[in-house]
């Protein structure tokens, strides 16, 4: 039990091989195709990304100005640099899973352009919505972290301006996620 459940990437791989059985299981009703895994991928990644947003607005910064000075490195030090690696990779692979789909259903151009019809335009501003957010990640949240948390140099008035740019383009994902989610759910272009 312990040695099982201890063994984070022995769990991974029970949960996968589970998920093979049930692609096996109900293949006949629920084809396994391109589509399908990289629509299942997709919503994995995208839970590690978008937890992991909430995680970062819902409680390590609100809860950072609690946090005794002493206590403040734990944080920063050893639980913010694994959150954003994670964060950052999830969002990379939610984006490129997420234009696979749109790619392999044949609607990547017209979502895009919005020169689709009905909820092909719906999922085209879930993608754009989705990859703004992405652009946050990647070019404002973690070039910004990159300075607080000491992982590049960076004067004191240098990290003083990074927070609040980080703050602001983590608000502007959370603030976006809910109509984002809204596109990506009430698509269903299958
Ligand atoms: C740039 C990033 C993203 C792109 C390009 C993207 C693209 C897509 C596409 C093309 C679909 C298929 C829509 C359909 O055919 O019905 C989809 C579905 C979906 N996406 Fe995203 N998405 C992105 C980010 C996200 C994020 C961050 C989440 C959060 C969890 C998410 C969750 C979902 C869900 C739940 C579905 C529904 C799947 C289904 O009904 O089969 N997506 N996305």
């Amino acid at each position: 039990m312990a040695k099982f459940f201890g063994n984070l990437h022995l769990v991974l791989v029970v949960g996968f091989v589970a998920a093979i059985a049930v692609m096996i299981s109900f293949g006949a009703s629920a084809p396994v195709d391109a589509n399908s895994v990289l629509r299942w991928l997709h919503i994995f990644f995208g839970i590690v990304w978008i937890g992991l947003l909430y995680y970062l607005n819902f409680v390590q910064v609100p809860t950072m100005p609690k946090i005794p000075a002493e206590q403040k490195g734990a944080i920063t030090g050893h639980i913010a640099p694994k959150v954003f690696f994670f964060f950052r990779y999830g969002a990379l692979l939610t984006v490129l899973t997420g234009l696979g789909i749109a790619v392999v259903s044949g609607y990547a151009h017209q979502a895009m352009t919005f020169t689709g019809e009905g909820n092909v335009n719906l999922i085209g501003l879930g993608m754009w919505l989705a990859l703004i957010m992405a652009f946050n990640v990647w070019f404002i949240i973690w070039p910004a972290q990159k300075k607080i948390l000491g992982i590049v140099e960076a004067t004191a008035e240098e990290k003083a301006a990074a927070a609040p740019r980080a703050l602001y383009a983590s608000r502007t994902n959370t603030l976006l996620s809910l109509p984002m989610l809204y596109a990506m759910v009430s698509a269903n272009l299958g």
